[in-house]
């Protein structure tokens, strides 16, 4: 597709610029279409059963050709694997898993080559065990290391935190009688930011990366930056389990150990790292908690660009829901500021199979994702519908349901979610071919879906009525209307299970209707305009909504 250029380097500046500003005064990251790689599961180019670099760069015209603008890559830095890339030990180094920083450089370029932007996956919150900066900080209460990680001496427990995962997040280490804090997993110690050096050391490795021309950050975690310098016990709580929107869980309340003010201005300081670039960055946190709270961290120059929300996930097929939910996220993050519209992540069950594995309910909220305002994120394989695989406990790699043994099943049922995140992370699907053309290796690192036959890049891609199909025609329509990017909302309403939303930008107004109804609905539009169905594809009846469709108005 791209043939040699004499001047690569003069090309991509040029068509980096060409993309920088658009629709006048808004920055790139404004009408872009993010879609998350899980490297490890994407595409395996020297058949070790592992996805890598080369082989992301080699799928990059497959995405281009969805329309994708932005990549965001889970880590594929220096790390022992023990949570897939999560646990870095080395922030400025590849794993040999994926490849060399060559690579790296090559997929950056061709990134850009094609008019594409990067989004490399920061993990700033905490190291591997095995970095050495945690080794050397493990070794002597006197090591220059030792206060880059949170420590506190005694045989106790230095209080009652939990860490995200369950459990005391407080983790002893009998060589110098000490306790280290882990937000996540044992093995990931937290860092101290209280540490001017360590600080300093980690916006220094965000700008190594930007220095490569990465175009912005996911950032990990980044609601546990900071934990209370005076470590006072958080107080109890009744709940459970932690959700999305309200992370207090495992009966207790999170008030000193996640979204503190510290880690909201931290955002302020990464922020400044990132705008002493020409170009525009972009930087999305994984944060939790509920819109109005977590929307601190975020500011237009002065904080992150964004933040990840999640209630998406967990929003009941129902008109009203996906109509409250709008509004709420709508109102929460009005401009300069904008949502973001997630369905699953690798994280996450595969959302597809939130619907039943109902392909046309996936379309209708696929229409509905990629129709708002707001930056839309796409998990691998979701364009495909790709389910939730099903893989025993017990040869599950993903850590998680190894810290729960055989609680894992119980807590599984408990919740309603999955407990082995293996099972979102199954290799991507791109054709009929054995296992489904991922790799050549007998053995890929997880097992492909036994759905691949019919379930591909390639067979969906023929088949003019697949999900990928109606990806490849929404994202095309949300690119050749900066309305659905950008316009505001005028009114929105649901009644009899079918949504409407009127949208204005520059004069212009849309109207969208989804139809949640496994029924025709009978709809009213305007007399003049004209209808697109974004959900099916014939010539459609003016003033019927057929079962799950979604569809559009323009003016003439
Ligand atoms: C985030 C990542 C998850 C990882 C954890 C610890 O939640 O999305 O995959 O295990 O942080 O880094």
């Amino acid at each position: 597709m791209w043939k040699k250029c004499k001047k690569p380097g003069l090309l991509i500046a040029v068509i980096i610029l060409a993309t920088t500003w658009v629709h006048g005064q808004e920055p790139w990251y404004k009408t872009t279409t993010v879609y998350q790689i899980y490297p490890r599961s994407f595409y395996d180019s020297n058949g070790d059963g592992i996805g890598d670099i080369k082989g992301i760069i080699s799928k990059l015209d497959y995405l281009k050709d969805l329309g994708i603008e932005t990549i965001w890559v889970s880590p594929f830095f220096s790390s022992p694997q023990a949570d897939f890339g999560y646990d870095i030990s080395n922030f400025k180094a590849i794993s040999a898993d994926y490849g060399t920083m060559e690579d790296c450089q090559e997929l950056i370029q061709e990134v850009h080559r094609r008019g594409m932007r990067i989004l490399l996956d920061l993990v700033m919150n905490h190291t591997s065990d095995q970095h050495p900066w945690f080794i050397e900080s493990a070794s002597s209460e006197n090591n220059p290391k030792r206060n880059w990680y949170i420590w506190k001496k005694g045989k106790m427990k230095p209080n009652n935190w939990k860490s995200m995962t369950g459990g005391s997040g407080w983790n002893y280490s009998p060589k110098t009688e000490s306790w280290y804090w882990a937000s996540f997993l044992p093995f990931q110690p937290d860092l101290n930011y209280y540490n001017p050096e360590t600080k300093s050391e980690m916006l220094q490795t965000a700008r190594f990366w930007l220095e490569k021309g990465v175009d912005g950050f996911r950032l990990d975690i980044f609601n546990c930056i900071y934990e209370d310098s005076l470590f006072r016990n958080n107080p109890g709580s009744l709940k459970m389990v932690p959700s999305e929107e309200n992370t207090n869980g495992f009966f207790q309340k999170n008030l000193y150990t996640q979204n503190q003010t510290g880690s909201i201005q931290f955002a302020r300081e990464l922020r400044q790292v990132m705008n002493s670039y020409t170009e525009p960055k972009y930087a999305v946190g994984e944060v939790f908690g509920k819109a109005n709270l977590i929307k601190q961290f975020c500011g237009n120059d002065s904080g992150l660009t964004s933040v990840f929300l999640f209630k998406s996930l967990h929003t009941p097929f129902k008109a009203s829901k996906w109509g409250k939910l709008i509004q709420e996220l709508d109102s929460n993050f009005q401009n300069p500021l904008f949502p973001t519209w997630v369905l699953s992540n690798h994280d996450k069950k595969r959302f597809i199979s939130r619907m039943g594995n109902r392909i046309d309910k996936m379309k209708l909220i696929a229409s509905l994702q990629l129709t708002q305002r707001g930056i839309p994120f796409l998990y691998y394989g979701e364009e495909l519908g790709m389910k939730q695989a099903q893989i025993p406990f017990k040869s599950s790699l993903d850590p998680i349901p190894k810290k729960y043994g055989r609680l894992a099943n119980t807590l599984a049922k408990w919740s309603g979610e999955s407990m082995n995140r293996d099972e979102c992370r199954t290799p991507m699907q791109w054709d009929s071919s054995p296992n489904a053309g991922f790799t050549t290796n007998k053995s890929p690192w997880l097992p492909v879906n036994g759905d691949y036959q019919t379930i591909n890049v390639e067979s969906e891609t023929l088949d003019q009525f697949s999900l990928l199909n109606q990806y490849r025609s929404l994202i095309r329509l949300r690119k050749e209307n900066p309305i659905l990017a950008l316009g505001q909302i005028q009114e929105i309403k649901w009644k009899r299970k079918v949504l409407q939303i009127t949208r204005n930008w520059k004069g212009k107004t849309i109207i969208l209707l989804y139809n949640f109804r496994g029924k025709a609905s009978k709809v009213k539009w305007p007399e003049t305009g004209k209808i697109y169905s974004l959900t099916h594809h014939f010539q459609k009846e003016r003033n019927l909504l057929r079962p799950y469709e979604a569809a559009i108005w323009k003016e003439d």
